[in-house]
């Protein structure tokens, strides 16, 4: 198996890490920067006989290499400073991910292309439009991170285990999210039993602004452990044909009443890529919801193509 990381910044490197560490596939990283995928590929390479990874990991600034990839994860892009919003990046990383995708398309047309750049609603409209792939090749990775995000505070809030428990985010990645409190649980316990209202709220609120969060924190860049922690665990769920359920940003054709329109909503992800759009039973306000966020992406996307109208 053969992964391509576009971006070799915070986010792809630590994508080339993860993945390469977990033995899932060989990983090739590009940057338009001379030198520095290929510096951070031979580290990570001669990391091997410590972490004891089988992986081989190159870099350089070609797309050639790039033949053969199962899956490209673009992460290609500006990242946000303080103050601005994911789509205050959309003419930059619009540009970027255009570029990105048409050089992959020369080497590797038959990848799965997931999507991490933002703003990555649009940019995953993007990708789609340039490749011309089918929804179930082309999707993006943002609601497996507010999704933990999420998971993560209400673990926090209760002094629990991670990993005991389970959320959904929905919509577009940005301040219209929507986190669903109702189909969010710990070892089956819905959490509206165990943390008051007013609690949760705050857990959501905190969610949907989880990103600017560490930006504010950080300064200079925006979050990547969490990030890459989160495309690993979709290329895994591709590469070894795990057909987890995760949050993904897809096309919607009549799914939730929406169409033409990429949001996040929960997929089945296997060795096809998208193999199943699974639909939740939302109430009202949670459909009202999605439906706004929807609309939020849509006014990105005609944002873009009003800038190249
Ligand atoms: P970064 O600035 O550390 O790295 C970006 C890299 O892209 C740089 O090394 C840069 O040289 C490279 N690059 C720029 N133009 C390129 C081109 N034409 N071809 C190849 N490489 C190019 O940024 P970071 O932190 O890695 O974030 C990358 C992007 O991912 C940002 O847009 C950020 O907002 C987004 N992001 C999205 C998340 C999500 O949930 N979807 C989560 C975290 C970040
Ligand atoms: C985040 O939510 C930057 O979109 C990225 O951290």
């Amino acid at each position: 198996m053969k992964v391509t990381v576009v971006g070799a910044g915070n986010v792809g490197a630590t994508c080339a890490q993860r993945i390469a560490e977990c033995s899932i596939a060989d990983v090739y990283l590009v940057d338009v920067v001379e030198g520095l995928a290929a510096g951070k590929a031979l580290d990570l390479a001669e990391a091997a006989p410590v972490v004891d990874h089988g992986s081989r990991i190159e870099g350089g600034t070609g797309y050639a290499p790039a033949e053969g990839s199962d899956v490209v994860v673009i992460t290609a892009g500006i990242a946000r400073k303080p103050g601005m919003s994911r789509d205050d990046l959309l003419a930059t990383n619009g540009k970027i991910a255009t570029q990105v995708v048409e050089n992959v398309m020369k080497y590797a047309p038959d990848a799965i292309l997931l999507m991490v750049a933002n703003p990555l609603d649009v940019t995953t409209y993007i990708a789609q439009q340039v490749s011309g792939h089918p929804r179930e090749r082309v999707f993006g990775m943002a609601g497996v991170l507010d999704t933990a995000r999420f998971r993560a505070f209400i673990a926090m809030e209760l002094g629990c285990a991670p990993g005991d428990v389970t959320a959904m985010v929905l919509g577009g990645h940005g301040d219209s999210m929507v986190p669903l409190p109702r189909h969010s649980t710990v070892s089956g316990i819905p959490i509206t039993e165990l943390i008051p209202a007013d609690r949760i709220e705050a857990i959501v609120d905190r969610t949907r602004k989880g990103g600017a969060e560490i930006v504010g924190l950080l300064k200079t860049g925006s979050a990547f452990y969490a990030p890459s922690a989160a495309v690993t665990q979709m290329v895994a769920s591709i590469l070894r044909d795990e057909k987890r359920i995760l949050p993904t940003c897809v096309q919607l054709t009549g799914e939730y009443g929406l169409d033409d329109v990429f949001v996040g909503v929960p997929a089945k992800l296997g060795s096809s890529g998208v193999e199943e759009v699974i639909e939740l039973d939302l109430n009202d306000e949670e459909m009202a919801a999605l439906h706004s966020s929807a609309d939020a992406v849509r006014e990105t996307v005609a944002a873009w193509k009003g800038m190249n109208a």
